[in-house]
């Protein structure tokens, strides 16, 4: 009787430490604060506010953080990679038009080492050439492109395989 009340005090004694939410970053590059009117043949028409919305409610299902951000400055996109170090999981990135010309971008994906999903909405290998070479995919852990604001929904899904599957090894 003693040894079990021993036993069962020992186990709570080693209550595993709690659980850190899962955190994501999604950086958005230029000319995506225009979805929604932008080339909407090409992008739809959801906006990026629309696309946030869906992203954070299946990051709830999922019970995963996100941080959600936009920018046209290649230097600020450069200084949130440098910051996410230590404080993400994961990166998102849709690079936009800097997925074709930012080695900035693609060393600061480097250097970080935290793992980066490039996501696009248009399928970038069935459009014009300069589209179809991507600077960051060397980088970045892989690519989903062409499902609309879907591409958004299915890097969050991606995102906790990325981090299951790290626990693996
Ligand atoms: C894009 C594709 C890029 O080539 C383009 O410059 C964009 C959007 C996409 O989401 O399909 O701005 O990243």
């Amino acid at each position: 009787m003693e040894l079990r009340s021993e036993i069962h005090s020992t186990k709570r004694r080693q209550t595993p430490k709690i659980m850190r939410q899962m955190k994501i970053l999604f950086l958005n590059g230029p000319n995506l604060n225009l979805l929604g009117q932008r080339e909407p043949e090409i992008y739809g028409r959801a906006t990026l506010g629309e696309i946030e919305a869906r992203v954070r409610e299946r990051a709830k299902e999922l019970k995963v953080e996100i941080d959600f951000r936009q920018s046209n400055l290649e230097g600020e996109l450069v200084g949130w990679i440098q910051d996410a170090r230590g404080k993400f999981d994961v990166i998102v990135m849709n690079a936009a038009a800097y997925t074709h010309t930012s080695i900035a971008l693609r060393d600061a994906i480097a250097a970080v080492g935290v793992p980066t999903i490039e996501i696009h909405l248009s399928n970038v290998h069935a459009r014009e050439e300069f589209r179809q070479k991507s600077l960051i995919a060397p980088v970045c852990y892989g690519q989903i492109s062409g499902f609309g604001p879907k591409s958004y929904v299915l890097a969050v899904e991606a995102s906790v395989f990325v981090k299951e599957s790290k626990k693996l090894h």
